[in-house]
């Protein structure tokens, strides 16, 4: 695994898994090396739990008649990356009520001030997103998707850390009033690749959002296209290549994007193109994407979107009820008896 030696330690030592995904369609190559990797990868060891958070994509403004299908897609494009029904519960958000019920539970007890400094709602609402309260408070949603099933760790990208860190300081304030309900979640990262950035913007991370086709490669681009994107690439006009994120930040992304798909060390890479010049440099970054990402189109193509539902479906009843049964303790310390 591609993997620091901080995670492996803290992996072996936990149990449960749990992480999230916005079906707001663009799924790239960042959401791979940031987190799906991990995803798959994870689910040789621990149990783990795998969410379509719709009720989160719902917090920007969005069209109804597209959700349905941007959630299909997600889900069948995780599965064609290896996430595997057998081993993995992988469902949708709102299948189960618990998510929003325990995020309005956590919600009495967040600071406003905490929530002011999350980043996320200053930058969407910067570019334009309505200031809505479900976009102000997602992180109180996203950490109750994580303390709902008692996760331990969970397999994000870089641009999820304030997020992983409130869900932490949630998690202690409850435990702190209510008594020891959820362990402590720590976020998990890849040791490189936790940040991909754009081809265009080097300075901005690879997003989903970003109007420019051009500053990703989505998972399901032909070569022909991954080649294209990775050969348009911003960098800069030093031929060296060498990695130093502030003076070359283009370069510095293209080799962490290497470095992942190859399983190889970035100086291992530094070694070998140094001198050779961008264009050769650029044709090995994008044959490497282009092994990487290869069998997953092939995956994708040969699943059915009646049998991704099922998945869905099956994995939601499953989450329902274990959330359900969490939920019951939850009420149970927090004073609200069932009746
Ligand atoms: P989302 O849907 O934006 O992204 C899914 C995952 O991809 C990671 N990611 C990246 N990693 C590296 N480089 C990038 N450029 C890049 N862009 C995205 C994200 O970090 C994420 O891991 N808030 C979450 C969804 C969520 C969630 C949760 C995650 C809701 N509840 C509970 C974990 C646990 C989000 O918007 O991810």
């Amino acid at each position: 695994m591609n993997l620091c030696e901080e995670n492996t330690l803290t992996a072996t030592a936990r149990q449960r898994i749990f992480s999230g995904v916005q079906p707001t369609g663009n799924i790239h190559l960042g959401n791979y090396l940031g987190a799906f990797r991990n995803w798959v990868e994870l689910q040789d060891s621990f149990e783990t739990i795998y969410c379509i958070v719709d009720l989160h994509a719902m917090t920007v403004d969005y069209e109804p008649g597209k959700l349905e299908a941007a959630r299909i897609d997600t889900a069948r494009i995780l599965l064609a990356l290896g996430v595997d029904p057998e081993r993995s519960l992988l469902y949708t958000q709102s299948q189960v009520p618990g998510h929003a019920e325990l995020a309005w539970i956590l919600g009495t007890m967040t600071p406003m001030g905490v929530l002011n400094r999350m980043t996320q709602f200053k930058d969407k609402t910067e570019m334009g997103s309505s200031p809505n309260l479900g976009l102000y408070s997602y992180p109180v949603l996203m950490a109750a998707d994580i303390l709902l099933y008692r996760a331990n760790l969970v397999p994000i990208g870089d641009d999820q850390r304030q997020h992983m860190e409130m869900t932490r300081d949630l998690a202690e304030r409850f435990n702190n009033r209510f008594g020891d309900v959820f362990p402590i979640p720590e976020g998990y990262f890849p040791e490189v690749s936790s940040r991909v950035m754009s081809l265009t913007e080097p300075h901005n991370k690879m997003s989903k959002s970003d109007p420019q086709i051009k500053s990703r490669v989505a998972i399901l681009d032909d070569p022909d296209v991954i080649r294209k994107r990775i050969r348009s690439a911003v960098t800069d006009s030093d031929p060296e290549v060498r990695y130093d994120i502030d003076q070359k930040p283009g370069i510095s992304n293209l080799l962490e994007i290497m470095a992942a798909c190859t399983r190889r060390s970035v100086d291992d890479l530094v070694e070998e193109h140094a001198n050779g010049g961008y264009g050769a440099f650029k044709d090995a970054v994008a044959d490497a994407v282009v092994e990487e990402l290869a069998p997953f189109k092939t995956a994708y193509k040969a699943l059915n979107n009646g049998d991704v539902r099922q998945v869905l479906h099956d994995a939601g009843v499953e989450a329902r009820d274990m959330a359900s049964s969490y939920m019951r303790e939850v009420h149970k310390v927090i004073g609200v008896k069932r009746y």
